[in-house]
């Protein structure tokens, strides 16, 4: 479900025509639907009502502030990979004991800031990393709650790309290894182990590969329990799909009912790192027609968006609807969705059915909520997206759209560089 809909013929997000936003902010241009934003998230932490659980939006999905203000005056907590999600997270008010952290490579510089911050976990994913935040903790002189990410070879069925819990995977500590991991853990003085954490892939769109892997946590549990280890937390990652195209994937719902099938009567308190699910389908990019040409059997839409904007396309050759904010009744015609950087990757969209565009029409990529605006970058020195916030009737510019002046923040021309003589 989500707030993107059609008023005769025309987009609108909530109550708002899409073109009234472009008038004022222009494109290309992230908008997202608070009312989606907020019923997405209630969805999925309602899905486990009766659990003691915490929802921990994972930000690398979409790191804006506003965003996270959103999620965290619902009461949820974010799941970091850096120091620099931990900065715009406590920046928006998220509360440090609601902060979760994974990552197979986190800094001493890193891990002394989340340490000071008093965050509820470190998701610790090598032998090395545990004693680095065990030293660094004892030198601060505090403790860190650990939980083991533990890698538990299971194949969460989706792109290679984006697969996290497979053995040949860099992700985690090989659940055989597991117990011997937890008693070197327990033996670190600065260490407090509460917790086992996972996270298997993201885009699942079958719920097996999850109960796959809760069932080997669930007995390394028990397993830890025997050696006196105390477990407190299970977390249990993010990584549930969302329809681009045809997908099919389980509602939270289905998968709260999985893991409640599952675990029963828990004394645990779980975990979730949920991105896609919540912020997928509530954001929308959208972009202009520049031009448009046909060669030799073959059209191009070339638009103002880009690589750049949304990597998605060229990274994972993934799928994202093509919509028009107005829809004319032009014929259909089949064409490539193209932006205006020099490669053969900058593409939206391939070989797609969409209406017939002219020069100065808007087009939706839809879904882009998720990973769209967190993965772009200023490559060929394309100042980066507006990011808008849409409630009810109203709009909000969450980010400015970038100026040049912004692309060339922090750069300096060493003095033995001499201006060029004319
Ligand atoms: N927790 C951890 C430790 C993760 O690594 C991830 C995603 C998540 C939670 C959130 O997963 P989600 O619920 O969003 O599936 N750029 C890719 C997706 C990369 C996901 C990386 N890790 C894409 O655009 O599809």
């Amino acid at each position: 479900m989500h707030h993107f809909h059609y008023k005769q013929d025309e987009l609108y997000c909530e109550e708002i025509p899409v073109s009234e936003v472009v008038r004022e902010v222009g494109t290309p241009l992230y908008l997202y639907s608070h009312a989606t934003l907020r019923q997405h998230f209630r969805a999925f932490d309602d899905s486990f009502s009766g659990l003691k659980h915490l929802t921990c939006f994972s930000m690398k999905s979409n790191p804006n502030l506003a965003i996270l203000r959103l999620f965290a005056n619902e009461g949820g907590g974010v799941d970091i990979v850096s120091g620099g999600e931990l900065f715009r997270a406590l920046k928006a008010g998220v509360n440090p004991g609601k902060i979760v952290y994974s990552g197979v490579g986190k800094t001493g510089e890193d891990l002394e800031f989340a340490l000071k911050s008093d965050i509820l976990l470190f998701n610790v994913e090598s032998t090395q990393e545990m004693s680095k935040l065990n030293d660094t903790a004892a030198k601060l002189g505090r403790k860190a709650r650990v939980a083991i990410r533990i890698n538990p070879d299971v194949d969460p069925k989706t792109h290679p790309y984006i697969s996290t819990g497979l053995r040949e995977n860099k992700f985690g500590i090989d659940i055989r290894q597991a117990p011997g991991q937890y008693a070197l853990a327990a033996g670190m003085a600065n260490l407090v182990v509460s917790g086992v954490s996972c996270h298997i892939g993201s885009q699942l769109t079958q719920i097996s590969p999850f109960v796959d892997a809760l069932k080997k946590l669930k007995e390394l549990i028990v397993d830890l329990k025997k050696t006196g280890t105390r477990i407190e937390y299970l977390d249990l990652g993010g990584g549930l799909g969302i329809t681009y195209d045809r997908e099919e994937p389980p509602h939270p719902r289905e998968y709260g009912q999985a893991i409640r099938e599952e675990l029963g009567d828990t004394p645990l308190t779980l975990i979730f790192e949920p991105g896609r699910v919540i912020m997928g389908n509530a954001g929308i990019l959208v972009t202009r027609v520049l031009y448009t040409k046909t060669t030799e059997g073959k059209t191009f839409i070339i638009v103002d968006a880009a690589m750049n904007d949304l990597m998605r396309p060229c990274l994972y050759n993934s799928y994202h609807r093509i919509q028009p904010v107005k829809i004319s009744n032009r014929p259909l015609v089949v064409a490539d969705i193209v932006g205006p950087i020099c490669e053969s990757a900058d593409f939206l969209a391939k070989a797609r059915e969409v209406q017939t565009y002219q020069p100065g029409e808007l087009m939706a990529v839809m879904s882009a909520g998720a990973y769209g605006f967190s993965m772009s970058s200023n490559y060929n020195s394309r100042p980066r997206a507006a990011e808008v916030m849409v409630k009810s009737d109203r709009f909000f510019v969450i980010r400015n759209r970038e100026t040049f002046e912004d692309l060339t923040r922090g750069e300096a021309i060493p003095d033995f560089l001499t201006m060029p003589s004319p």
